[in-house]
């Protein structure tokens, strides 16, 4: 046991640090965030203590939050994409999202939501101009004990075919991208475009982190929804293409669930498409997704 000249152990020492922080958190007048001081302390000062942290390892850890901050504005959230890659943006969904009855799974949110999409009419096209293979998606929207959800807000949004979001092109396009309305039987439908894999923005300090622990930044091809309707717990989610090889490398920022992973069926060219739209010599694809929303509060 490591002595101290004030004859204290050096475990002590450790100790008493912390209890120390702790007592600092001790007259915080909100209670949740007392707890959540305390707990981060001891969890820190735990961590710094397990793994006998370095000073220089300090530094470099200071230095890499500093440039995620520096890189960081309103359209670059590397803070958001840092937490994704730790697993802990899927870890608070986990916790926040309970599963419920036969409620769909949520997923990760990502960087790439805009709030001004645009709304197109049920069996619309959200291409925008954006390329990739014509896909058509329906599905329902119901509540966990089978009801239709009429009216639900479905917005969804996906990278082109060149694995990019509108959002970061810098000719200010919006593509891919847009909200409908469930009819008075909760039915939803419209054109998208099959999803591919892409890899997260990696040109930043998350991006040298991976490559520093040889992982990958590709996430497995999906395409995201957020669904909302009256006193229903508004839903997060992606659905992933069934077949698709990233999903056995893995996807880089935790977002799959079995559940999830849903039936893109290959439709040749010439086959004939649901609302008759010409599609000429292109193949497209279809897939169905119905959605099951938790009541809100749960
Ligand atoms: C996305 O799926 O859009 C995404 C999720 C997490 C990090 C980056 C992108
Ligand atoms: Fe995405």
């Amino acid at each position: 046991m490591t002595t101290t000249s004030a004859n204290q152990t050096q475990a002590g020492i450790e100790d008493e640090l912390v209890e120390r922080v702790v007592a600092s958190f001790a007259d915080t007048p909100d209670p949740r965030l007392k707890e959540l001081l305390t707990s981060l302390t001891r969890h820190l000062h735990a961590f710094i203590r397990d793994v006998r942290l370095t000073e220089a390892e300090w530094e470099t850890a200071i230095e890499f939050l500093t440039a995620v901050g520096h890189i960081t504005d309103d359209r670059r959230q590397e803070f958001v994409l840092l937490s994704d890659v730790l697993g802990a943006s899927m870890q608070t969904i986990a916790v926040n999202n309970q599963a419920y009855k036969g409620a769909t799974e949520a997923t990760v949110f990502g960087p790439f939501f805009l709030e001004d999409a645009p709304k197109i009419d049920l069996g619309g096209d959200i291409a925008g101009g954006a390329t990739g293979q014509p896909c058509w998606i329906e599905g329902t929207v119901t509540d966990t004990d089978g009801n239709p959800v009429r009216g639900a807000r479905i917005e969804v949004w996906e990278c082109d075919e060149d694995g990019f979001y509108d959002v970061q092109y810098d000719d200010g396009r919006m593509a891919a991208r847009a909200y409908m309305f469930t009819d008075d039987d909760g039915h939803y439908r419209f054109w998208g475009l099959t999803p591919v894999p892409y890899p997260i923005p990696h040109d930043g300090p998350v991006g040298k982190m991976l490559a520093a622990a040889g992982r990958s930044p590709v996430r497995a091809a999906h395409l995201h929804f957020m669904v909302s309707g009256p006193e229903l717990r508004t839903l997060v989610t992606h659905i992933f293409v069934d077949g698709d090889p990233q999903l056995e490398i893995g996807d880089s920022v935790f977002g799959v669930k079995d559940s999830l992973i849903t039936e893109f069926a290959p439709q040749p060219a010439g086959t004939p498409t649901p609302d008759g739209r010409d599609l000429g010599e292109r193949d497209w694809a279809r897939s169905r997704f119905d959605i099951v929303l938790a009541p809100e509060g749960i």
